[in-house]
């Protein structure tokens, strides 16, 4: 992790994020759908990793009420396993909890070991399957969940966790109990 910066992305970030995406998954998302989460959609938060200028890593977020729904998360090949990706987590939880994000949750492919390991790390624990849920393979997805320790909620600020305990339907019309993807338009679909 030395040398290494994390920051939130910025619309000049598409390029990079879009040339992560098409090495690291066999059906990445378009360019577009990157450009219109770093540059229109509100409801997304982005951060990256950058290493002398260069960007190698990057995580994605949609704030849903008080649940975070985890759209990716890779490192460039020659990057890994220098803990990239777990510092990117570790900033991505410490910001959404502290801004009232209790519960996080993403879909990981049965066979991606190395990312399941990485979500374990983080206190996620698998909730459920989604069976054959990859179009590509037909490859189940686990639906994995974290949820904000007791020292967390306590950590948060008085203002914070009353407009937590607040959040009322603002989710554009997103159905809790239905799966999220199958809600979003088709170029927003995670492929993980
Ligand atoms: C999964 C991925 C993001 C990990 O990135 P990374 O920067 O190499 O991961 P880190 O170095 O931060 O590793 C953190 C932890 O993840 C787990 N992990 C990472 N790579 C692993 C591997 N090859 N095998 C097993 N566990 C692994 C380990 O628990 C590791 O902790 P440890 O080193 O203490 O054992 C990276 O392999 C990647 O981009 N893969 C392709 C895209 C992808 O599958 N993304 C996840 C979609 S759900």
């Amino acid at each position: 992790m030395a040398d290494v910066i994390i920051r939130q992305a910025v619309p000049e970030d598409t390029a990079d994020i879009y040339e992560i995406e098409q090495i690291c998954f066999p059906d990445p998302w378009s360019r577009d759908s990157i450009r219109y989460e770093l540059e229109e959609n509100e409801r997304a938060f982005y951060l990256v990793a950058e290493h002398s200028g260069k960007v190698v890593g990057y995580m994605g977020l949609w704030w849903i009420m008080d649940e975070g729904h985890i759209t990716n998360v890779a490192v460039r090949p020659g990057y890994r396993n220098r803990k990239i990706a777990e510092g990117i987590i570790r900033v991505m939880i410490e910001h959404t909890v502290g801004a009232g994000i209790l519960h996080h949750t993403l879909e990981v492919r049965r066979d991606n070991q190395a990312a399941i390991n990485l979500y374990e790390k983080f206190g996620f624990e698998v909730e459920g399957v989604r069976e054959g849920y990859y179009q590509f393979d037909g490859q189940d997805a686990l639906i994995m969940w974290r949820h904000a320790t007791d020292e967390e909620i306590a950590a948060l600020t008085p203002e914070t966790a009353e407009e937590t305990a607040e959040k009322t339907d603002n989710t554009g019309g997103y159905q809790p109990g239905k799966p999220l993807r199958k809600q979003m338009p088709k170029r927003h679909r995670s492929k993980k």
